[in-house]
């Protein structure tokens, strides 16, 4: 829809999590006019649910090098590595410039940051806030920095399209404001340089870490105005997740690596550590290997879950460093310090996204991604875990750096009339969910991936078609938007998957079990023309 309201910014930030905010605060202590839009309130995202921590080489002994050389193995021979050089390289600094804004990270009575572990990291490197509420406090100090440097927000606003000149430049975004008073409706943030960081997808399956608000929209709207999207049929499956009962849909409770990275034991309904014998790190192998070893058990004895088992920790260490998972399990029921806790895989974190250069531009001139959104290729085919939050931080300021250094013009946006774009009733959300997990989830083959396919394409043709008598079109807001955005991703997500005839990281392919680098090391990189779903 063509925007009813305008305002000018040098830059556009689109999203509030680690990326997003950093991003904000970097360009506005550059000077730039810097505008933050976000879909629901500034903490709402997943940067808030990040329970480990970040990784990076910031213990005696670590090194940069040992950081990358972990990362390029969970990557599974699909990492860039320049990307992921400049990722660990850069990474103590921007945790200690984190440090630095405002948030407070665990430290021993002598004033070091403590370290845990987690899968895939041969070495203590993660540093942790709260015990396990790390993501909270990165989230609390960003939001108070941004709020102390009085960057210009505006929350519940769901971007919806990418700006751009008769140049094909970017312009500005076209956005849908809720209840914010002034700037209602559909309108526009017009500005030379936009940073996508809207975060994830995970809502696209039907069992998920992520929040109701991880829908795919910055992937969504970068496919419509042409960028290349890269990467997106691997999708990490965090290996243990709060067992909840049968047909678990929507946000489900995290329970982080970092309880294994303090000891706990993966166990089937025997008790027994299946891990052992199956990875040199057992338990801290690599998260695709555990989730696959996981899903293997689940198989062999028909049930929808294992246990993980920390009962040894005893009372006082689960609740002193555990105390969110604690206080979510025995809201549930289930009581850490006395029994085993059933978990099982849900996704968790998209690997592939936006594909950019290391300054975080996109293929599209001034439109940059940063964060999850992104595929910056730090991560390759499996994300090595907390390597996440630090890469948020890392190229948000290098994208800062870049947009700073050059010098944008602003330029006049071609105002679309209209879209054609049709959009989904909001209800198509769970189809499209119980689709993806039954079709392309954790295990893949042709034929579940072919079921997925057909069962999208009707969906998109059912919203094609001209809307019989009895059946009003989907009213545009954030439900539909949301609903429309999933089906575009999880299109593309799937036909990814369908061509990646390998087994790599975390796309388990049953029908070709085996890693083929001969053919597959190499990205699927996909672009539609622009204004197309
Ligand atoms: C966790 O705490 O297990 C999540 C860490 C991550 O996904 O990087």
């Amino acid at each position: 829809p063509a925007p009813g309201w305008s305002i000018d910014a040098d830059v556009v930030v689109v999203g509030s999590g680690v990326a997003g905010l950093t991003a904000a605060l970097r360009c506005t202590a550059a000077g730039l006019r810097t505008v933050v839009v976000t879909k629901a309130r500034l903490d709402d995202g997943s940067t808030r649910w990040a329970q480990g921590g970040i990784a990076a080489a910031l213990g005696e002994g670590d090194t940069p090098q040992q950081h990358l050389d972990d990362t390029l193995v969970a990557g599974a021979g699909l990492c860039d590595e320049s990307a992921v050089r400049a990722l660990v390289t850069e990474g103590p600094d921007a945790v200690r410039r984190l440090i630095a804004t405002g948030a407070h990270f665990d430290t021993s009575p002598e004033g070091d940051l403590q370290l845990t572990r987690e899968g895939g990291h041969h070495r203590r490197r993660i540093v942790h806030a709260g015990g396990d509420a790390s993501g909270a406090e990165v989230s609390r100090a960003l939001v108070e920095a941004v709020r102390a440097a009085a960057v210009r927000t505006i929350e519940n606003a769901l971007v919806l399209d990418l700006l751009t000149d008769a140049e094909g430049r970017t312009a500005g975004v076209t956005l849908h404001v809720m209840g914010e008073g002034q700037h209602d409706g559909v309108g526009a943030v017009r500005a030379p340089a936009v940073v996508l960081a809207t975060g994830g997808m995970g809502q696209v399956f039907s069992a998920t870490t992520n929040p109701s608000v991880s829908t795919g929209d910055g992937v969504a709207l970068a496919l419509r105005a042409g960028a290349d999207i890269s990467d997106l049929e691997f999708v990490q499956f965090h290996p243990t997740v709060l067992f909840l009962g049968s047909g678990a849909e929507g946000q489900q409770p995290l329970v982080s690596e970092a309880v294994r990275g303090e000891g706990a034991h993966l166990v089937d309904a025997t008790g027994t550590r299946f891990m052992l014998g199956q990875h040199e790190l057992a338990e801290l192998a690599p998260r695709d290997i555990v989730a696959k070893a996981i899903t293997r058990q689940m198989q062999l004895h028909g049930t929808e879950h294992v246990y993980l088992d920390a009962r040894h920790f005893g009372a006082e260490m689960w609740e002193t460093r555990f105390p969110t998972i604690l206080a979510a399990c025995r809201s549930h029921g289930i009581d850490p310090v006395t029994e085993p806790i059933p978990i099982f895989p849900a996704a968790h974190h998209a690997s592939g996204g936006v594909r950019t250069d290391l300054r975080g531009r996109t293929t599209v001139p001034g439109l940059y991604a940063c964060g999850e959104v992104a595929c910056t290729g730090v991560h390759g085919a499996n994300r090595l875990a907390s390597n996440s939050l630090l890469e948020g931080l890392v190229f948000a300021e290098r994208i800062a750096e870049d947009i700073t250094a050059t010098a944008y013009e602003r330029t006049d946006p071609v105002i679309p009339e209209g879209t054609t774009l049709p959009l989904l009733a909001p209800e198509s959300r769970l189809a499209i969910q119980r689709i993806m997990t039954s079709g392309a989830g954790v295990i893949r083959s042709a034929a579940s991936l072919a079921e997925a396919a057909a069962h999208l394409e009707a969906i998109r043709a059912d919203a094609d078609a001209e809307a019989p008598d009895d059946r009003k079109p989907a009213v545009p807001g954030v439900e539909a938007w949301e609903a429309t955005n999933l089906l575009c991703v999880a299109r593309v997500l799937v036909a990814a998957a369908r061509r990646r005839e390998e087994t790599r990281g975390c796309h388990w392919r049953e029908d070709h079990p085996d890693r083929e680098d001969a053919g597959w090391r190499r990205h699927l990189v996909v672009r539609l023309q622009p204004d197309r779903s």
